[in-house]
């Protein structure tokens, strides 16, 4: 089973690396396989490449009763200027949710595991869902953008003190 990196591992900071062309094989599928797993063991509804030490934009998402849906190199093409706020947690911040704004609707280009590219329009959860994944292909956590944090803010504050106050 793959090991989620938890906050504040470094690699949850970095930026995620493209898939190239010739990175479209079995190996690349079992990631995706082997994300897809990790990510329903501990009940989560999406996961990227960087939770499993993977700097790598990869993400899955799950569609309920074990399967999901993979975006390789997923870019957002389109924001609605309507936003929503939405409770969020994450496989990287246990104990810890907070609400966040971002657009209601959004476009994504993608390719799938075999490398064709996709495009998709999303709304409402789905939506928060792929924005919150696509955050950590670049460095971004969700406790980055929310305005409010609704539980475990001492678990928070606790691991803030750790990188800080060495
Ligand atoms: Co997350």
């Amino acid at each position: 089973m793959l090991k989620i990196a938890k906050y504040p591992e470094p690699i949850l900071r970095k930026t995620a690396k493209a898939i190239a062309d010739s990175d479209f094989n079995a190996e690349l599928k079992s990631l995706a396989e082997q994300m897809a797993k990790a990510m329903y063991q501990d009940d989560g509804i999406g996961l990227a490449g960087p939770q499993v030490n993977k700097s790598l934009r990869i993400i899955v998402i799950g569609l309920g009763y074990g399967k999901y849906k993979t975006y390789v190199n997923p870019e957002i093409t389109y924001s609605s200027k309507d936003k929503m706020s939405v409770e969020e947690g994450c496989l990287s911040l246990p104990k810890i949710f907070g609400y966040v704004v971002r657009p209601k609707k959004v476009h994504v280009k993608y390719q799938d595991l075999d490398g064709n590219i996709n495009k998709e329009k999303l709304k409402g959860i789905d939506a928060v869902v792929l924005q919150h994944e696509v955050d950590h292909l670049n460095g971004i956590l969700f406790i980055d953008r929310a305005k409010k944090i609704s539980q475990g803010q001492e678990i928070l504050d606790a691991l803030k003190k750790k990188i800080n106050g060495k």
